[in-house]
């Protein structure tokens, strides 16, 4: 299996992978602009074919993180270390970019999922009430990447001290 940089191409296994695994797919719109972001930290894994992708933006701010949008592995080839390749290329990327934390939301119904980041070392921070648009919450869930840096992740210093 290879990982490498999702691009505009592989707009059409995205989406026949997305409507595969999703029973509320995004639309190929949306997906599209993902692809098109010059800044996505967005990967796909492939072996003859294009098997699972994973699309994350980082984030403004002095606390900023990256954020898991979507990650998805077509049916047919989960359970065989593609979805944990792909979040690994994502993290290290994430390291190497300077982020403090990898985050992202998973429904509180896809228990297999909640499972899945738990145990690569996600936790639960917060439940976000009526997060999807058919009304589901979302469990708000973060990596906390260690950096040697001492300054990572510190809140910027108070003026007034
Ligand atoms: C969640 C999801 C991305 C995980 O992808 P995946 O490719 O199945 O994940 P992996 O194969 O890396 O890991 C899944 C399990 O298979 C096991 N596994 C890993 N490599 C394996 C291998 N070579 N052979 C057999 N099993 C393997 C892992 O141990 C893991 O089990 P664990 O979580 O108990 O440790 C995938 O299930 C999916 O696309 N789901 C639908 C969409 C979705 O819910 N996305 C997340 C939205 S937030």
């Amino acid at each position: 299996m290879n990982i490498r940089r999702a691009q505009p191409q592989d707009l059409r296994a995205v989406v026949r992978i997305e409507r595969a695994s999703f029973a509320d797919p995004w639309p190929a719109s949306l997906l599209a602009w993902y692809l098109q972001r010059p800044d996505g930290l967005h990967f796909v894994a492939e072996e003859a074919e294009v098997l699972g992708f994973l699309l994350a933006l980082r984030e403004e701010g002095p606390l900023a993180g990256v954020h898991v949008h979507n990650l998805a592995v077509h049916p047919s080839h989960q359970g065989r270390g593609v979805g944990t390749a792909l979040l690994q290329a994502a993290i290290g990327e994430a390291r190497s970019r300077g982020a403090c934390t990898v985050r992202l939301e998973v429904r509180t119904g896809n228990d297999k999922a909640r499972r899945f980041y738990e145990q690569r070392g996600f936790r639960v921070v917060q439940v976000l009430p009526h997060y999807y648009e058919d009304g589901e919450n979302a469990w708000a869930m973060e990596l906390p990447l260690v950096r040697p840096a001492p300054q990572c992740c510190q809140e910027p210093a108070d003026p007034g001290q």
